[in-house]
């Protein structure tokens, strides 16, 4: 389930609780189905945000135990891998934000096992049954049920980069694939910046990635410089307060280019 490359840098003793982590890990998604029908019964309700974030908990955030980070949010955890790998209340901030613009697709660079896809699209088509939402990952790992692929508007585009769409127009671009600094900086120029309402990067306080050329942490920062002088840019870095955080209690976080807000550069 995991690749070689990856397993090889990590530490022996952290590989065999991956490994029988994963072994404990349910394939049964009736849970998960029965959340994403409700979502798409709540409609406009979903805009409240403490019902949004029931509704995220009731989902489930991915069951992937070796994420110590998250331990913070230990009981929102599901038992298989399909739940967003994100901070809760950021995701729902984001989606919130983006659901106020009215867009009508979005495309999420870096998919994995589709939790946050499934959750986000849910989300989206539940505002705007028109909605489609595009998927682009390097690798097929998307786990998402038969009736979620009923149910859900999703088109995927696997295998690809943002190479592939360069140029192409979305709504809503959420960049979470490769987070070095030099994919950071592609995904924006192929598709990112090109976003109709919002262009999203996940991971802006993912001091993980810095030893990758600077990673999202450096690129984000950099755009700061640039793009805000074109839209609105903001933060959404919420605390998860922990030994496994940074001692800022900061990690994750989603930055924002309010893209509807777009004018001339000043
Ligand atoms: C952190 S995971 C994405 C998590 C997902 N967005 C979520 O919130 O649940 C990163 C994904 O990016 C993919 N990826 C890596 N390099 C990529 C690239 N250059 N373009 C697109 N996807 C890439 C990986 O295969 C992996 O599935």
């Amino acid at each position: 389930m995991m690749g070689k490359s990856l397993l090889s840098k990590i530490d022996k003793h952290t590989v065999a609780k991956v490994r029988a982590r994963a072994q404990t890990l349910s394939p049964d998604f009736t849970q998960a189905d029965a959340v994403i029908a409700a979502m798409l019964q709540d409609g406009d309700a979903l805009l409240n945000r403490g019902h949004l974030l029931a509704r995220l908990k009731e989902f489930g955030i991915a069951g992937t135990s070796w994420w110590k980070g998250l331990d913070n949010y230990a009981d929102w955890r599901n038992d298989n891998l399909l739940g967003p790998q994100q901070i809760p209340t950021e995701i729902v901030d984001y989606l919130l934000f983006a659901a106020a613009r009215g867009p009508k697709d979005a495309l999420e660079i870096g998919v994995s096992y589709g939790g946050t896809t499934a959750f986000s699209a849910a989300f989206f088509q539940a505002i705007n049954p028109e909605f489609t939402y595009h998927c682009l990952d390097i690798k097929d790992k998307t786990k998402l049920s038969p009736a979620m692929r009923d149910m859900l508007n999703i088109q995927m585009h696997i295998p690809a980069t943002s190479d592939d769409l360069a140029g192409q127009q979305f709504d809503v671009v959420f960049i979470d694939g490769d987070h070095s600094y030099d994919w950071a900086k592609r995904d924006f120029e192929n598709i990112g910046r090109n976003a109709r309402l919002v262009c999203a990067f996940h991971d802006i306080n993912g001091k993980e990635y810095i030893p990758q050329g600077g990673g999202v942490f450096r690129y984000w920062r950099e755009l700061r410089a640039t793009v805000s002088r074109e839209a609105p840019m903001l933060d959404i870095c919420h605390a998860v307060p922990g030994e496994h955080v940074s001692k800022d209690g900061l990690w994750m976080g989603i930055g924002l280019i309010d893209y509807a807000s777009r004018h001339d550069p000043v």
